[in-house]
């Protein structure tokens, strides 16, 4: 491909010409799990009541114990979300009303969600715009005396600043807590993303690298926060008293477990994690690879000492130097074929709920117990991603061979070095807009 074939937006043929193949979700080792536990005749074990089966059934089990084993940690909780293993962590920390929880505005909506199910207020502070994950000075800036943890997300597969973060918590005597639902097996400096703060929460759905369709995973070394997570997982108000808990704070138990068949179904992908997300982290070293050193064009940033799994392929477009829009730039991907989003979420603190200061309740709470104010935040590089510069590639939803890989890297670069066309071809569509505009007033041009 030399790059100087025409546009497929402006008629030429797209370098991809038929749509990726989506990635196999499940597969005969699936089919089989789930098949022995059908067999079994037990879809579930739990009782939300003291006894034995407080802990779950056999698969439950076994699927905590492997991802303990796997990840070296003292306790795995298994939970049917990300959502709701980010609630149980809120939980179990004891977030109660109008505690700060320092959290970043780019990233999923749960992140946020979780302080405020207890009371807390999420304190939104502002990423680093190499790797997306909070700005470790932004959160030394926010801490306040009502600050009682920092919820970091370890987003699109990249470690947020962990060891640094951790040491914060330390010195202000909080908690940290890790949002890494996207990150399984990224690392900072040897230690797995998802094991350094004090809870790490893992999502198990659908698009994730390793899933049970629907499902989560809690991590911890702390023995009391690790019952604290069982009793709000399962209806913990049964529990205090067979098990001689006497801090009640935050053990209103839900009903966060999961299926005898979601854990089969992760045991047998949790054994083959190892090649799911190398796979990814292949895809994305290979795209970066592909397109480093395009003026404009800034792929993903590894920070030195970690590992990054991928989930999304960031790619940041500088658009004073490429001369044309995100928009236009876009566009002209999509018409080669390429899938991508424009951006990833837009910047939490903008939901409704926090511009209305409306989420439990009809009046205000928990938000008339702080004057944390969601109409003045200015996360400038949150903003400037979500506005112009990124645009965002899932390998986790296609299943990419290498000529695949190419194809992606070829319509990049096809586009990139065709940036001055689109550009031209942008000014004439608008030159001709403003005149048709003036025709329609009437105006002499
Ligand atoms: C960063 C992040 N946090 C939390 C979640 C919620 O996980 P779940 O969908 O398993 O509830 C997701 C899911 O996409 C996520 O990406």
């Amino acid at each position: 491909m030399s790059g100087k074939e025409t546009l497929a937006l402006f008629g030429g043929s797209p370098v991809l010409r038929a749509p990726l193949r989506l990635y196999p979700a499940v597969g005969k080792p699936e089919l089989k799990a789930v098949m022995r536990v059908v067999e079994s005749g037990c879809l579930s074990a739990f009782y939300g009541s003291w006894g034995d089966q407080f802990w779950g059934g056999p698969m439950v089990r076994a699927f905590e114990q492997a991802w303990c084993e796997r990840f070296g940690v003292r306790h795995a909780v298994s939970v049917n979300s990300g959502t709701s293993g980010l609630f149980a962590a809120m939980g179990a920390i004891s977030i109660g009303p109008g505690d700060e929880v320092i959290v970043p505005p780019y990233t999923m909506s749960a992140t946020a969600m979780a302080p405020l199910v207890y009371g807390g207020i999420p304190v939104f502070v502002d990423i680093d715009p190499d790797t997306f994950c909070l700005s470790p000075q932004a959160v030394r800036r926010a801490l306040t005396p009502r600050t009682k943890a920092i919820l970091a997300v370890n987003l699109f597969g990249h470690p947020a600043p962990l060891a640094e973060l951790k040491t914060i918590a330390e010195q202000h005597r909080i908690r940290l807590v890790e949002d890494n639902a996207q990150a399984p097996l990224a690392t900072e400096h040897g230690r797995y993303a998802g094991t350094v703060g004090d809870i790490g929460v893992f999502s198990l759905n659908y698009h994730k690298h390793v899933h049970t369709g629907e499902g989560g995973m809690c991590v911890t070394n702390d023995d009391e926060l690790a019952l604290r997570l069982q009793m709000i997982r399962n209806h913990g108000e049964n529990i205090v008293e067979p098990k001689g808990v006497t801090d009640l704070t935050n053990l209103v138990g839900f009903n966060y477990r999961m299926t005898e068949l979601s854990a089969a179904v992760g045991l047998d992908q949790l054994a083959r994690i190892g090649d799911h997300v190398a796979r990814r982290e292949w895809v994305g070293e290979g795209l970066t690879k592909g397109v480093l050193g395009l003026e404009g064009l800034t792929p993903p940033r590894v920070r030195s000492g970690c590992r990054h799994v991928y989930y999304v392929w960031g790619l940041r477009l500088d658009e004073s130097v490429l001369g044309v829009t995100r928009q236009q730039f876009s566009r002209a991907l999509a018409a080669e074929g390429f899938p991508h989003s424009v951006g990833y979420v837009r910047p939490l603190y903008r939901l409704p709920l926090f511009q209305r200061r409306v989420a439990i309740g009809a009046h205000g709470y928990p938000f008339n117990l702080t004057s944390v104010r969601y109409d003045q935040v200015t996360c400038s590089v949150t903003e400037r991603m979500h506005e112009t510069e990124l645009l965002t590639f899932e390998p986790c939803a296609y299943d990419l061979d290498a000529a695949s890989v190419d194809l992606l890297v070829a319509a990049i670069r096809k586009v990139h070095a065709q940036r001055r066309a689109l550009a031209a071809h942008a000014a004439a569509r608008s030159a001709n807009d403003n005149h048709a505009a003036h025709l329609a007033k009437g105006q002499v041009v």
